[in-house]
């Protein structure tokens, strides 16, 4: 059968890269990565990423603040966002097997320029990912150091802590740690991740079982507060809906229900990122699809059960919003819960850490190959077979991030970030459907086109939910990205010599 070759329009800013062609590059050994997962090793590594700092700390001040006891519903409304785009990653994981995710599916659906787009929009979600979930686990680790009655200085704990200069000494030496472990290779990380899940999913099980024993029926009434106006949510605060539409600002009710959704999105983050591991697991056209489905929907069962207990247990109004799963525990009287659920987060959060970091250097891995980013970054380790010098690099860029940051606007950027990949990714599956229709796809989405088109929709309504300022910092990191682009990618791409290798 001939080779298709690679297509260029538009004086080459759509150039594609055919799904041949980048599955040829995985096969070069000098940049090969080594395939050693399986499907259950993928699922593993969804649940590890996926449950985190979104369950665990956004519940309390999402119900306090936006939902109520609705927030269960906002769960609902972010999961079928996600299911939507899992099915369109499904699709192409399963199709193009190349570590690098949406970036590499783009190269083959959209062209380069698309690509690059992607490409630098997901070194966003996954550096200031790894940031926040960094520093939401130093957070619980100092609490759990607290009831053991050992305290860090103030100025060792992070700008939150230290109410002006501070440097989160915790979060910084994680990221490093992790980085130490991703180097030496996927296989070792991958079994600690088991273990680490396994504690994890106990926690939360736990939460679920022993707190529904707890709940006072009366919390749920009302489950939907009504609307009210908000003295927050002016100006560049309010998500841009409001603003579009010239709506009064207002929490609660059915918006709120909305505006909850586009930040408990959060806790769904990571399943996307089993797709950046497509290169590296044995059997990718039956295992892809399986591994990112599956983990997505037990994290949907989890959350949805886990917010009507919590907030069953206390009422919204009263929940913490630092650690809402082991304080409703402590407020109806049993702080040994608790004390468990803060040590399971703690652990839980390493694992979330870890895989949103191995994602993000498998993406800048994948755009060096390309040589979109210097091909330096492309040479995997000789004896461990891992893409150790953008791990390197990003690990100690993220680490000093993790050290100066504050979680809560970034958590909002990096979700905008992700929702943007969701929606390229599914008009990528429409015109893959229509460039390359020959082309063996293990998995098929659904529906097409009429399922990418909602999943497309579905993901700009939570992105419009979203602040008006995380709008203004997104298109200031992209505009930054398309500047990069025509200075060193568009010059230095593979695409752009006529003989690639
Ligand atoms: N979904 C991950 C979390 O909630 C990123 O921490």
């Amino acid at each position: 059968m001939q080779e298709p070759t690679s297509r260029d329009a538009g004086g080459g800013y759509f150039r594609t890269k055919t799904v041949e062609e980048s599955i040829q590059d995985t096969e070069e050994p000098e940049h090969q990565l080594r395939r050693s997962l399986s499907a259950f090793d993928l699922m593993v590594f969804g649940v590890g990423v996926i449950i985190g700092t979104g369950i665990f700390v956004l519940t309390g001040s999402v119900a306090k603040e936006n939902a109520g006891p609705a927030t269960a519903l906002a769960f609902v409304a972010a999961g079928v966002v996600c299911a939507l785009a899992a099915l369109c990653y499904a699709e192409f994981a399963s199709t193009v097997p190349v570590a690098g995710s949406a970036y590499t599916f783009s190269y083959a659906s959209l062209g380069e320029l698309p690509a690059w787009i992607i490409g630098w929009d997901l070194v966003l979600e996954f550096a200031l990912g790894t940031a926040v979930v960094a520093v939401g686990w130093s957070g619980y680790v100092r609490s759990l150091l607290d009831n053991a009655g050992a305290q860090l200085p103030d100025a060792l704990s992070g700008p939150d802590a230290a109410e002006g200069f501070g440097f989160d000494l915790l979060a910084f030496l994680l990221v490093l740690l992790l980085t130490a472990i991703l180097v030496v290779g996927v296989k070792l990380s991958a079994r600690l991740t088991a273990l680490v899940v396994a504690i994890k999913v106990t926690v939360v099980l736990i939460v679920i079982i022993a707190g529904a024993f707890f709940i006072n029926g009366d919390n749920y009434d009302p489950f939907i507060p009504e609307a009210s106006g908000t003295l927050a949510g002016s100006g560049l605060d309010a998500p841009l809906v409001q603003l579009m539409f010239g709506y009064e600002p207002t929490t609660f009710g059915w918006q709120g229900i909305f505006t909850a959704a586009s930040v408990v999105f959060f806790a769904f983050i990571g399943f996307d990122v089993v797709a950046t591991t497509a290169e590296e697991t044995r059997n990718p056209q039956r295992d892809m699809p399986r591994g990112i489905l599956g983990s997505l929907l037990i994290c949907t069962v989890l959350y949805v059960a886990v917010s009507i207990v919590v907030t069953g247990m206390q009422k919204y109004t009263e929940l913490s919003v630092e650690a809402p799963l082991a304080d409703a525990f402590k407020a109806t009287g049993h702080p040994w819960y608790a004390g468990a659920i803060s040590f399971g987060a703690a652990v839980g959060l390493t694992t979330v850490c870890m895989i949103l970091l191995l994602g993000q250097t498998r993406v800048f891995f994948a755009m060096s190959r390309d040589g979109l980013l210097p091909r330096f970054f492309s040479k995997t380790h000789p004896h461990f077979g891992t893409p150790y010098r953008p791990t390197i690099l990003l690990g100690c860029v993220i680490a000093v991030i993790a050290g100066f940051t504050s979680i809560s606007e970034l958590a909002t950027l990096v979700n905008i970030g992700t929702l943007f990949a969701f929606v390229i990714v599914a008009i990528g599956v429409i015109i893959l459907r229509r460039t390359r229709p020959e082309l063996p796809r293990a998995f098929r989405t659904p529906w097409v086109p009429v399922l990418p088109i909602l999943s497309v929709c579905a993901s700009l309504w939570l992105m419009l939910n979203l602040p008006a300022e995380t709008w203004v910092r997104f298109g200031g990191w992209m505009i930054v990205g398309i500047i990069v682009y025509f200075l060193y990618g568009r010059s230095h791409s593979r695409m752009s010599t006529p003989t690639r290798r």
